[in-house]
C-alpha cells in the first residue's frame, strides 16, 4: 500500500460522509428554503423536518404515489415573508395555494418551470413587482388568481396563449396598459380586471384605448 491507497481511503471517507447530503430530497430542500424565508407565527410549518427522507409526511404538503410533491396548501395560514426561487424545482407541483396570507416581495420567475401547475392562487397578499413573463410557459394552468395584491406593470400577452386557462382574477392591483382580449382571455369578463386604476378597457369591447377601465365600467353600466 503506497501513499496513493491512503489517499483513496481518505477520499472514500469524504464521499461517504457527504452521502446524506448528496441524496437529500431536492423537494424537501426546496420547501425548506421556503420555510426559512417565511415568518410562521401560527407554527403551521412545524412538521417540516428537513432530515426526513422526503417531505411527503409534512403537513400541508401532498405527494403522488411516486413521492413527488403535487400540492402545497398554505392558504390562510398567517404566513409573512417572501417566496423563494427554489419553488421552481417542484416540477410535479399541480396546486400552489398561498392565498390570504401576508406575503410580500415579487413572484419568482422560476414558477414558470412548474409545467404541471394547474392552479396558482396568490390572492389576498401584498405581492409587488410585475407578473413574470415566464408564467406564459405554464401550459397546464387552469386557475390564476392574483387579485388583492400590489402588483403592477402590464399583464403579459403570453398568458393569452395558455390553452387551459379558465379562471383568472387580476382585480385590486395596480396593473397598467390594456387588457388582453385574444386567446383564452376572450373568455374573461370585466370583473376579473376591476379596481386597477391604470388598466385600460379592452379595445374589442368598444371602449377607446384612453378611457381608464373604471370609467369604462361605469360607462357600460349607465349606457
Ligand atoms: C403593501 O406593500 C406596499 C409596498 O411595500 C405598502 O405600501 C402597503 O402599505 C402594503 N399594504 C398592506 C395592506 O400591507
Ligand atoms: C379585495 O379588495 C377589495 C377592495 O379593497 C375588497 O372589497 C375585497 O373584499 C377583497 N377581496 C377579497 C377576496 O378579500
Amino acid at each position: 500500500m503506497g501513499p496513493k491507497c491512503g489517499t483513496t481511503g481518505l477520499l472514500m471517507m469524504f464521499v461517504v460522509g457527504f452521502l446524506p447530503y448528496v441524496f437529500a430530497d431536492y423537494q424537501g430542500d426546496a420547501l425548506f428554503s421556503l420555510r426559512r424565508s417565511l415568518k410562521d407565527p401560527e407554527n403551521v410549518l412545524q412538521s417540516w423536518d428537513p432530515t426526513l427522507v422526503n417531505p411527503c409526511t409534512w403537513f400541508h404538503v401532498t405527494c403522488n404515489s411516486q413521492n413527488q410533491v403535487v400540492r402545497l396548501d398554505l392558504g390562510n395560514a398567517g404566513l409573512s415573508g417572501s417566496l423563494v426561487p427554489e419553488l421552481g424545482n417542484l416540477h410535479s407541483l399541480q396546486y400552489l395555494e398561498l392565498s390570504k396570507n401576508k406575503l410580500v416581495g415579487t413572484i419568482p420567475p422560476e414558477l414558470g418551470e412548474l409545467k404541471k401547475l394547474i392552479s396558482l392562487d396568490l390572492y389576498n397578499n401584498n405581492f409587488t413587482g410585475s407578473i413574470p413573463t415566464t408564467l406564459g410557459e405554464l401550459k397546464s394552468l387552469v386557475f390564476l388568481r392574483l387579485n388583492n395584491n400590489s402588483l403592477r406593470g402590464r399583464i403579459p400577452t403570453g398568458l393569452t396563449g395558455l390553452p387551459n386557462l379558465k379562471v383568472v382574477d387580476f382585480s385590486n392591483n395596480n396593473f397598467c396598459g390594456t387588457i388582453p382580449t385574444t386567446g383564452s382571455f376572450a373568455r374573461f369578463s370585466a370583473k376579473s380586471f376591476e379596481n386597477n386604476p391604470s388598466l385600460n378597457g379592452p379595445e374589442l369591447l368598444g371602449a377607446p384605448f384612453s378611457i381608464p377601465f373604471q370609467e369604462f365600467l361605469l360607462k357600460t353600466v349607465f349606457d
